[in-house]
């Protein structure tokens, strides 16, 4: 048996009786660390080239810890690795199969360094690149709606306040508002990015290290922008986890505001626009039904990416410096943070890009909302009246309407004149929806030009 089959052997002089079977369970982590083992290997591979241009290591050491690394590496990928429960963690698994591997050179990998360093190394390796991914996926669901505004920039539905009908506004400015908050989302994890990518390896178990170690070297080969400046920072530390998953959390809310309107529009008393079969699901017992079961589990999914915010948050605090193991706990809710963000921005990309638009469904429940009342008000504005009491005037159009059970377009112009004489004819443009679109022609406005402007502009900066 090599010394480092058993994790207890690892440091075992000290110890004169084993753990329970209980407490390896309670206090392993490798049957979720695993995933790790890309970036453990990669961080190895650096350190152990460092080791030897420092000549801390010979030549000969590096060059039998790189090969034995590139078979562990082989055997993981295959499924032929032998994960053991013994080991503890996705560190010591790797380390031994090397010594088991290599001999004495496996042995000297550890040298200036600690499994402290070394998993704050690999989680913000492994962060680093799945943020990259997520990037990657905030971009394509910002092109599929910008996509989808591009279709319907001319289709009309009401905005609301309150869930109340508030004005008219384009499909297409209705969506380019989810464009702005993924673009953010976009923007917010970069910068997130520029802070995991920071090596901490070289701190070694919490102090520094007595070896001549080059720090900036392993940086380097790591691609990482810089090196943790505090050894003890740099072990303790989890913010940048927690930080990406605040972003995260952001996004899921985000993606959670969709789902609550795709929901919305899609059900009987909206129908507003219809949701590709693929996305939805039957009852088991109402056969007339059609759920929209993906928006309502990304509603609900951003619940448990804002619990694992919580729970990272409450992990760190009350940590005292430096490394303490409770910082294993940080993985599961990193993970399926991950996870769950990937799965749901893929998911409504697609979902998106199937939706079926009822533009005649939108502008009904727009006339019927009396949302073009501003349009009166500011139609009586321009022949002179202040508005205070323009708006006093039309909530007595309004109310008129609302008894002839009809739309302030549809009120005869003789009826809108005895409210205002200065109403002419040109107040049936003011007040369709049309024009009540296009009078709103500032910038970030939803008249179609505004619109048509804004689409260009993120085509440019999406390379779409
Ligand atoms: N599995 C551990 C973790 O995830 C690795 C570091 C353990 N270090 C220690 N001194 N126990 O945090």
């Amino acid at each position: 048996m090599s010394q480092l089959d058993k994790k207890s052997e690892a440091w075992s002089a000290l110890f004169s009786e084993p753990m329970s079977d209980l407490v390896k369970r309670y206090t392993a982590s490798v049957f979720f660390d695993k995933r790790l083992w890309r970036a453990d290997i990669r961080g190895s591979l650096a350190h152990a080239a460092m080791l030897a241009r420092q000549g801390i290591i010979t030549d000969a050491d590096r060059d039998a810890i790189h090969k034995g690394l590139a078979q562990v590496a082989q055997e993981i990928e295959s499924g032929a690795f032998d994960w053991k429960l013994d080991l503890e963690d996705v560190h010591l698994n790797i380390e031994a199969r090397l010594t088991q591997l290599v001999g004495d050179a496996g042995k000297r990998l550890h040298t200036g360094r600690s499994r402290n360093d070394q998993v704050a190394t690999d989680i913000r390796l492994w962060l680093r690149d799945e943020i990259d991914a997520i990037a990657a996926l905030l971009l394509a669901l910002q092109k599929a709606l910008v996509d989808v505004a591009d279709k319907h920039v001319d289709v009309v539905l009401p905005g609301f306040t309150h869930l109340q009908v508030a004005q008219p506004v384009s499909f297409g400015h209705h969506m380019l508002a989810y464009v702005e908050m993924f673009s953010r989302d976009h923007e917010r994890m970069l910068e997130v990015r520029a802070r995991v990518n920071r090596l901490p390896l070289g701190a070694a178990a919490l102090a520094g290290t007595s070896y001549p170690l080059d720090r900036a070297f392993v940086a380097k080969e790591l691609e990482m922008d810089g090196v943790c400046q505090n050894s003890l920072d740099a072990v303790s530390d989890r913010d940048f986890a927690i930080e990406f998953t605040a972003a995260a959390s952001i996004a899921m809310v985000h993606v959670s505001r969709l789902s609550e309107e795709l929901v919305l529009w899609m059900s009987q008393n909206f129908g507003f626009i219809r949701i590709a079969d693929r996305f939805t699901t039957g009852s088991s017992i109402m056969p007339q039904k059609k759920n929209p079961d993906v928006a309502e589990l990304a509603r609900g999914k951003s619940g448990r990416v804002v619990g694992h915010l919580m729970g990272l948050l409450t992990l760190m605090k009350g940590q005292p410096l430096a490394y303490n193991k409770d910082n294993q706990e940080d993985k599961e809710p990193l993970f399926d943070t991950v996870d769950t963000l990937k799965d749901t921005l893929r998911i409504f990309a697609e979902m998106v890009a199937g939706i079926t638009v009822q533009p005649e469904a939108m502008e009904q429940a727009a006339r019927r909302g009396y949302a073009t009342a501003t349009d009166l008000a500011d139609y009586l504005v321009k022949k002179g009246l202040p508005f205070r009491d323009a708006h006093e005037t039309v909530a007595h159009a309004v109310k008129a309407a609302m008894s002839h059970a009809c739309d302030l377009s549809e009120l005869p112009l003789e009826v809108l004149q005895q409210f205002n004489a200065a109403i002419e004819k040109d107040v049936y443009d003011a007040m369709s929806l049309r024009g009540s679109l296009e009078a709103r022609n500032t910038l970030g406005g939803t008249a179609p030009v505004q619109v048509r402007a804004q689409i260009a502009r993120h085509r440019s900066r999406l390379g779409s």
